[in-house]
């Protein structure tokens, strides 16, 4: 089979990471050779750009592009070894998240993408859609509060309370708070609020008018289906691309 160049895109929540280690499992089931990536993609920026709360959006595309520029080398890379690449977000994210969403220009954003990646497409981008409330609240559940997160809490609580009884006299001034307590405060902070639903409705928009631009390459699946449904779809459609023997598209054959 030729090497298939595939991203999965969607918001934060509708399942991309689940389907894509699912999808590069099944291809090696099948004798098929396949390298697992995502964006951002270099530890150290990827350090920089998800740990850092406070960077300008130009930053940020900077960042994202220039991160996107080694990335593609490496991918380009693993298809001419005859891999398939699935990648966890690509060019996409930058347009949308960049541009529909942070509000800078989308068709110099375009241009920025094709200058970072030299024009290399996916043939085929599996879009991942979900009501935003539904794909935050996903997000949220899995940072929920656990018990062995109250238990890691309780030692550290017990530890403090500890050692400032051993100090003889008072060195340390404690600002004790109850473990649910104090963890409540901190997921209140971190709430979803109506910027932030804002913020993600105009991602989704984002993503849905390109996959409009691109039906040939975007396949747009109902992230509320179940996940079984969810790779059969994947599954005869990646069969049908091996079928038709697409190659990535190369820089001549993609628009600017
Ligand atoms: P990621 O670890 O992929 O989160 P998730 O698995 O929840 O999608 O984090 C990527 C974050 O970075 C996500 O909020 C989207 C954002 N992002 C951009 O804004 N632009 C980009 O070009 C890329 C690749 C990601």
């Amino acid at each position: 089979m030729d090497a298939l160049f595939i991203t999965f895109e969607g918001m934060e929540g509708a399942g991309k990471t689940t389907l894509a280690r699912w999808l590069s499992e099944r291809l090696r089931q099948e004798g098929i050779p396949n390298w697992l990536t995502y964006e951002p993609w270099e530890p150290r920026l990827r350090e920089l750009l998800l740990r850092q709360g406070d960077l300008r959006r130009e930053e940020e595309l900077l960042l994202f592009l220039a991160d996107r520029a080694i990335h593609t080398r490496h991918i380009r890379m693993a298809l001419a070894e005859g891999k398939t690449v699935i990648c966890d977000r690509y060019a996409d994210s930058t347009l949308v998240y960049q541009g529909y969403a942070r509000g800078l220009d989308i068709a110099w954003v375009r241009q920025m993408n094709q200058f970072a990646t030299g024009g290399l497409q996916p043939v085929r981008t599996y879009l991942l859609d979900v009501p935003v409330e539904i794909g935050l609240n996903r997000q949220r559940e899995r940072n929920r509060i656990g018990a062995e997160e109250i238990a890691f809490h309780e030692r550290v609580r017990a530890g403090f309370l500890a050692e400032a009884q051993r100090e003889q006299p008072v060195r340390t001034y404690l600002l004790d708070v109850p473990v649910e307590i104090g963890l409540n405060r901190q997921r209140e902070r971190n709430r979803i609020g109506a910027e932030e639903i804002a913020f993600h409705e105009q991602v989704r928009a984002g993503f849905l008018a390109e996959a409009q631009r691109e039906p040939q390459r975007y396949l747009v699946l109902d992230a509320m289906r179940p996940l079984a449904d969810l790779q059969n779809l994947i599954w005869a459609d990646i069969s049908a691309l091996q079928g038709s023997n697409l190659f990535a598209r190369s820089e001549s054959e993609s628009s600017a």
